[in-house]
C-alpha cells in the first residue's frame, strides 16, 4: 500500500492507515530537528500572528535577525534569502559571474564543477550539476561550464584558468552517493581559485546547518569558501534558501540585479532563526557526532552479519552505506525492504543507501531504526537469494 504520511513527531511518522514509521530520511536532509519540534511550532505560530509577508521591497525583523545570526556564526558578512536549494545555487552562480564581470570583464565567466554533483533543478543548476541525465531534453543549456572528477586535484588544476569565475563544490556529494571530499581537494580548490582570482562556492544545501557535526561542513574541513549556499535543514521543513558571502562579493548584487518576491519571508525566517538557535549550540553539535558514532557502529554490526555493504561513509548524520560487489545496483530494493519493516531511508544513486535523520533523534529511535533495518536486511538477503 502506498504510504501517505499524515502526522509526524520527532523521528516518527504515521500514515493514513495509522502505521508508525521510524524516519531515517528526514524529508531528504530537511527535518533537521525532526517533525513538529515544539520550538519550531512555537516560532511559526507566534510569527503567524504577527506578519506573514511583505515582499522584497522591504525587509522584516525575522529576516534581519536570522541574517545577523548567520553572519555572527560564519565567515559571511552578507546574506541573501530565497526559497530553495536550487534558487540558492542559481543566485550563487549568478553572483560569481556578476562579480567577475564587474571586476574583470565579461570574458571571465567560466565555471568549474564536479562530475556527479547535484546543485538543483533550474536550467543553470542542472547544467552546473554533473549528472547529464538531468539536462537531457532541455537543451540548449547555459554554456561555459566544465566538469572534472570529484577529488581530482590534477584535473582541477588543469581546468581552472584566468577566465574561470567560480569553482563550485559540495563538501560531501549528497545525491551523488554521500561521497565526502578529501580535505586536500578542498584546500587545493581554495588555493587554485585564489591564484586565478576565481570565487570558491560551497554548496552546503545538504551538508549545512549542523548535519556534518559542525554548523557548516566548511568548518569541519577548515577551508572557507567565498560564497556558501544553504537550504534544506536551514528551515527544518519550512521552505527557505540562502547564500552567504563576503561583503566585497555581495556588493555585485546591487538593487535590481537579482531578487525574489518570497525570499526572506517572515514565516520562513522566524522558523529558520529558531532552527539556528537550537542547532548552533555545543550540545546539539556534539550530539550529532555522538549519534554518528552510534548509527555507524550499528550499521557496521549489521553488515558484519549480512555482508551487504562495501563501506559506510559520510559526515555527521549524512551517511551512506555503499552496496558491495554482490549487491550492485540493489540499493532501491533494500530501501523498499526497509519500508516494509516501517523504516524510511533514502538512496543516493543505485548503489548507496542514504541516511539523513533528525539531528536530535533519540538514541532509542536510532536503535529501533537499526532493529527494523536488521529485519529488512534479512528480508532483502533472502529475496536476493
Ligand atoms: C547539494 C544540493 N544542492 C542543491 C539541491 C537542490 O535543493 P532544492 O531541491 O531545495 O532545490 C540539493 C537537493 O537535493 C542538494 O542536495
Amino acid at each position: 500500500m502506498a504510504r501517505v504520511p499524515v502526522r509526524g513527531r520527532g523521528a516518527r511518522l504515521w500514515d493514513q492507515a495509522g502505521r508508525e514509521f521510524v524516519d531515517f530520511a528526514g524529508g531528504i536532509a530537511v527535518n533537521s530537528l525532526g517533525h513538529c519540534h515544539p520550538a519550531l511550532v512555537e516560532a511559526l505560530t507566534e510569527q503567524a500572528q504577527q506578519l506573514w509577508h511583505v515582499s522584497n521591497v522591504m525587509t522584516n525583523e525575522p529576516a534581519l535577525r536570522l541574517a545577523s545570526k548567520l553572519v555572527a556564526a560564519t565567515f559571511a558578512e552578507k546574506v541573501f534569502f530565497c526559497n530553495s536549494g536550487a534558487e540558492a545555487n542559481e543566485a550563487a552562480l549568478k553572483l560569481a559571474r556578476k562579480y567577475a564581470h564587474d571586476h574583470f570583464g565579461p570574458h571571465k565567466h567560466h565555471i568549474v564543477s564536479t562530475l556527479n554533483s547535484f546543485h538543483g533543478r533550474t536550467l543553470f543548476t542542472v547544467s552546473t550539476g554533473g549528472q547529464p541525465k538531468y539536462v537531457e531534453g532541455f537543451a540548449p543549456a547555459p554554456s561555459g561550464i566544465e566538469h572534472i572528477p570529484y577529488n581530482d586535484i590534477a584535473a582541477l588544476e588543469a581546468a581552472v584558468n584566468d577566465n574561470t569565475c567560480a569553482i563550485i563544490v559540495e563538501p560531501v556529494q549528497g545525491e551523488g552517493g554521500v561521497l565526502p571530499a578529501q580535505r586536500e581537494f578542498l584546500a587545493a580548490a581554495r588555493e587554485i581559485a585564489d591564484r586565478h582570482q576565481a570565487l570558491l562556492i560551497f554548496d552546503e544545501v545538504q551538508t549545512g546547518m549542523g548535519r556534518s557535526g559542525s554548523l557548516f561542513a566548511y568548518m569541519e574541513y577548515g577551508v572557507t569558501p567565498d560564497i556558501l549556499s544553504s537550504a534544506k535543514s536551514l528551515g527544518g521543513g519550512f521552505p527557505i534558501g540562502a547564500i552567504l558571502s563576503t561583503a566585497k562579493v555581495a556588493a555585485s548584487f546591487g538593487v535590481g540585479s537579482h531578487g525574489t518576491t518570497y525570499g526572506g519571508n517572515p514565516l520562513a525566517c522566524a522558523v529558520a532563526e529558531r532552527v539556528l538557535d537550537v542547532i548552533n549550540t555545543p550540545s546539539t553539535l556534539a550530539g550529532v557526532k555522538a549519534k554518528h558514532q552510534r548509527l555507524v557502529a550499528g550499521l557496521e554490526a549489521l553488515n558484519a552479519r549480512y555482508q551487504v555493504f562495501a563501506e559506510v561513509r559520510g559526515l555527521g548524520l549524512l551517511l551512506g552505506a555503499v552496496m558491495n560487489e554482490r549487491y550492485q545496483n540493489q540499493a532501491k530494493a533494500l530501501m523498499q525492504a526497509a519500508e516494509e519493516e516501517l523504516l524510511i531511508v533514502l538512496v543516493a544513486g543505485m548503489n548507496v543507501l542514504r541516511f539523513a535523520p533528525s539531528l536530535v533523534i533519540d538514541d532509542a529511535d536510532i536503535d529501533e531504526g537499526l532493529a527494523r533495518l536488521d529485519r529488512a536486511l534479512a528480508r532483502f538477503v533472502a529475496q536476493q537469494g
